[in-house]
């Protein structure tokens, strides 16, 4: 089947991906909206890749701010940049400067410290997220995230880019 022209939609009504390149991508973080997910948290996507189901973003969270309990069916390795976070089921820190990986299955809760954090998140798979009785509340993959950044640039009357790589 030929891939879709990148301005039809796809068969879950998202942007049509590009033709499979090698060739190499700049992506410019100036060039992509901050996208409101939750009252405070934002982020700025980086990478939807629908291939692979790989998603990266430019997460940012004010003050303590957190996200709420959740597991991840594949692994995350975040880089912060500024501020600190933590989970508050463990006894360390991230700072500027520090990786962290979240391997498979891993359920935490990530806080902000007073400063809040800005931090690059790059998942595998998908985030479930959990109350406190591993019940299934809600969810985010590659598809969630694709759909609210395209969405937004709808609403700002943007074109969205092609972050399928
Ligand atoms: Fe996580």
């Amino acid at each position: 089947m030929p891939e879709a022209d990148s301005a039809q939609k796809d068969q879950l009504g998202l942007r049509g991906l590009e033709p499979f390149t090698t060739q190499e991508r700049i992506l410019d973080p100036d060039d992509l909206p901050w996208i409101t997910y939750t009252d405070t948290i934002s982020f700025k996507p980086l990478r939807l890749n629908r291939r692979t189901g790989q998603w990266s973003t430019l997460t940012k969270i004010v003050g303590g701010g957190h996200a709420g309990r959740h597991y991840h069916t594949a692994s995350v390795i975040g880089h912060v940049l500024e501020g600190s976070w933590y989970y508050v089921e463990r006894d360390w820190v991230a700072k500027p400067g520090m990786i962290v990986w979240e391997p498979p299955g891993d359920i935490h809760t990530l806080m902000t410290n007073q400063e809040g954090t800005l931090t690059i998140f790059n998942h595998e798979g998908s985030l479930l997220y959990m109350d406190d009785d591993d019940n299934l509340i809600g969810y985010d993959d590659v598809l969630t995230i694709t759909r609210l950044y395209h969405e937004h640039c709808e609403r700002k009357g943007i074109e969205p880019l092609d972050l399928d790589y």
